[in-house]
């Protein structure tokens, strides 16, 4: 079937970047339980995190208004420069085109933040690459280091890693592909 008549193909479709507002947050709860892989958090927590947390965040729609991506972040109560990303889910499809990496690079520049913090398991390959593909443009500096182990879950979760990027550089002086300093600290 040639990629146009497939409706489910977006790689031809302008898609914008805007905060999300309460409308998006069903839309945002049935993306992240239909990736399979991301921890599936209440549809009351997609709500709040609409009201209260729309700024340091980003959804990614389509002409029709349809959530093809996300990100849900904050700016870091004791660190209000660091933007700690708590999940980034895309429309199986709408993936490998880089709109996770735009998103990204869209609340680098909405936020100001100098160094952003995420945390990934070990398995999450496409999770890993993304996030050092962002050193990368940046020409950051790149930290690894366990954060969240095994024995302080209560449900036998996997350890969760620290990434810590920073410093981010502007828009203007970003880089399609740069050398970064990527230190693993191991556990
Ligand atoms: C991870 C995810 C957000 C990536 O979205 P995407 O829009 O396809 O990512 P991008 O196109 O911006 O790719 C960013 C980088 O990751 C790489 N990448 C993306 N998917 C990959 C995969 N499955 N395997 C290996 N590398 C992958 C890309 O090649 C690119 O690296 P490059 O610039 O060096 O080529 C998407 O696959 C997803 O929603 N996965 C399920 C949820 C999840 O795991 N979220 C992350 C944890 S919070």
């Amino acid at each position: 079937m040639p990629i146009s008549e497939n409706e489910n193909d977006h790689s031809d479709t302008p898609i914008d970047l805007r905060s999300p507002s309460l409308a998006d947050g069903a839309a945002m709860w049935r993306l992240t339980r239909d990736t399979g892989v991301l921890d599936l958090n209440s549809s009351y927590q997609y709500l709040l995190w609409c009201r209260d947390f729309s700024a340091t965040s980003v959804v990614a729609v389509d002409a029709d208004e349809h959530v093809l991506g996300f990100i849900t972040a904050f700016l870091r109560p004791d660190d209000p420069s660091t933007l700690m990303v708590w999940q980034v889910g895309v429309d199986d499809a709408a993936r490998g085109q880089g709109l996770a990496s735009r998103m990204l690079d869209y609340l680098v520049t909405t936020t100001g933040a100098q160094t952003l913090e995420t945390t990934v398991t070990d398995d999450n390959t496409a999770s890993n690459r993304l996030f050092a593909a962002l050193a990368q443009r940046h020409a950051a500096q790149h930290d690894i280091t366990p954060l969240f182990t095994p024995a302080m879950y209560p449900d036998g979760h996997d350890t969760e890693y620290l990434h810590r990027i920073g410093p981010l550089a502007p828009a203007a002086d970003r880089q399609t592909s740069a050398p970064c300093s990527k230190n693993v600290v191991a556990q």
